[in-house]
C-alpha cells in the first residue's frame, strides 16, 4: 500500500506557521487506521453538493458567494471559487485574512465597529474586493475613518432585518437613511443591501409565503433607494434552509449558502438534503461499555459541540450512520455516552462508528485538520487553516 501523499506539511498562513501532522498519526494508509475522533470528508460527497449549488445558482441568473464559516478551510474554498463560486463570504476580519488566498472578492458579513479590525479590512481592501455589511452609522463611521486614512475604498452592504432580528436595520427608512449616509462618507462605495433570511428553516416546498414576504421587504427598500437616487447593484442573501428557493426573491443578485458544502442533522432532519449529502462526519470508537444499556465513545462536547438538533431537540448530539436506533444521550469533555438499549445488536468495545453531527460548522472550529477521503486513494490532510478565528 502507497504510503499516504500527506506528512508533515507546511503553511505560511497570516504570519503564523501551520504545520499538520495529525499529531504524529501522519502515516496513514487506509481509513480504518485514521486516529479517533477524526472529521472526515468525503471528496465525492463535498463536489456533488458544490456542483448542484453551482448549477441552481447558474440557471436562476445568481451568483454564488458561499460563507466559508463552515469549512474554514483554504482547499474547500478553492473547491468552491473553482467550481463556480465567484466570491466568498467571512464572519470574521482574521478568516478574510486567511481565505483572500483562494479569491480576492470577500464578503465580512459581520458588523464591524471598532477601528482595529477596521484597519484590518482596509488592509485587505488594497489588494481585493472588499465588501462589509453594516447596519449602524458607528460602523459606517468607523470604516470610513480607517479606509480615508490608508486611501483606499471599501464597499458597503446595508444590512436589513428581514425577519431573523440579529442584525440588520429596521425599515426601509432606515435603510436609505444609512445607504445616504454611507454615500456622502469618504473611503466608502455604496454597493447595495445585504440580509439574511435565518429565521425561514421550514422545508422548502412550505417556504414560498415566507419568501415572498422577505421579497416585498426588499423591493420596498429598492424602490425607495431608487427614488432617492440610489442603486443596490448587489442584493446578497441566502442560507441554506433557503438556498434553492432563492429564485422566489427575485431582488436578490447573490447568495450566501455555508452549510451547505457539509450538510448536517440540522439540514437532514430540516428536509434540506438526505443522509447521503451529510459530506463530513466525524469517526469516534468505543472506549467503554462497562456501565449495562450504554457505550462510551471518544467522542464528548469538545468533538460534536452540544448543539442541539433544531427540528428534533430530542434526537441527542448526533445521528450514528451504524446504530440508527442509538441515540447519544449525554456528553461529557471528551466522553460520548449512548444508550444503546434499542438497537439489536449493540456496537462492542473497539468498534468505529461514524456520526453526523447536529451542527457541523462549530464541530468544524474545534478540529486542527481534516481527513479528506477519495476513493482507491490513501487519507490525506487538510488543514482547518481558519480554526479558532474568530477575531
Ligand atoms: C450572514 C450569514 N450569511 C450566510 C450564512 C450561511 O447560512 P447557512 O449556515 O444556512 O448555510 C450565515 C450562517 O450563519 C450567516 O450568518
Amino acid at each position: 500500500v502507497a504510503r499516504t501523499a500527506t506528512n508533515a506539511s507546511r503553511k505560511q498562513l497570516g504570519g503564523h506557521r501551520i504545520e499538520v501532522d495529525a499529531d504524529g498519526f501522519s502515516e496513514i494508509d487506509d481509513q480504518a487506521s485514521i486516529p479517533t475522533p477524526a472529521l472526515v470528508i468525503n471528496g465525492d460527497r463535498v463536489r456533488r453538493n458544490l456542483a448542484s449549488m453551482s448549477a441552481y445558482t447558474k440557471a436562476h441568473g445568481l451568483k454564488l458567494r458561499p460563507h466559508t464559516k463552515t469549512h474554514k478551510s483554504l482547499e474547500l474554498a478553492r473547491h468552491q471559487v473553482n467550481s463556480g463560486s465567484f466570491g466568498l463570504t467571512v464572519a470574521k476580519v482574521s478568516e478574510a485574512t486567511i481565505m483572500a488566498e483562494a479569491t480576492d472578492d470577500l464578503l465580512l458579513g459581520y458588523p464591524v465597529v471598532d477601528l482595529l479590525r477596521a484597519r484590518r479590512i482596509v488592509e485587505i481592501a488594497r489588494l481585493n474586493t472588499m465588501r462589509v455589511a453594516i447596519d449602524s452609522v458607528c460602523g459606517v463611521e468607523t470604516l470610513s475613518q480607517a479606509a480615508e486614512s490608508a486611501s483606499v475604498t471599501v464597499g458597503v452592504l446595508v444590512d436589513i432585518d428581514i425577519g431573523h432580528h440579529r442584525t440588520g436595520v429596521q425599515s426601509p427608512e432606515a435603510s436609505l437613511a444609512l445607504a445616504l449616509e454611507v454615500n456622502r462618507s469618504r473611503g466608502l462605495r455604496l454597493d447595495g443591501m445585504f440580509c439574511f433570511p435565518g429565521h425561514i428553516i421550514a422545508p422548502p416546498s412550505l417556504q414560498a409565503q415566507e419568501l415572498s414576504l422577505v421579497s416585498g421587504q426588499l423591493q420596498e427598500a429598492v424602490d425607495l433607494w431608487k427614488r432617492h437616487g440610489l442603486e443596490a447593484a448587489i442584493v446578497s442573501g441566502g442560507s441554506t434552509p433557503t438556498a434553492y428557493q432563492s429564485h422566489l426573491i427575485p431582488q436578490l443578485t447573490e447568495i450566501r449558502p455555508g452549510t451547505y458544502v457539509f450538510n448536517d442533522m440540522n439540514t437532514v432532519r430540516g428536509h434540506f438534503c438526505t443522509l447521503d449529502d451529510c459530506s463530513a462526519r466525524i469517526i469516534a470508537t468505543v472506549v467503554s461499555d462497562a456501565v449495562p444499556g450504554q457505550v462510551a465513545i471518544d467522542a464528548g462536547s469538545k468533538t460534536l459541540t452540544e448543539s442541539c438538533c433544531i427540528a428534533a431537540p430530542e434526537s441527542g448530539y448526533g445521528y450514528v450512520i451504524e446504530y440508527p436506533a442509538a441515540r447519544i444521550a449525554t456528553l461529557n469533555e471528551e466522553h460520548g455516552l449512548i444508550d444503546i438499549r434499542a438497537c439489536n445488536r449493540p456496537p462492542t468495545i473497539g468498534e468505529r462508528i461514524t456520526i453526523i453531527p447536529n451542527h457541523i460548522c462549530p464541530c468544524v472550529n474545534l478540529q486542527e485538520y481534516a481527513w479528506w477521503i477519495e476513493p482507491d486513494e490513501n487519507p490525506r490532510l487538510i488543514n482547518v487553516d481558519a480554526r479558532g478565528k474568530l477575531l
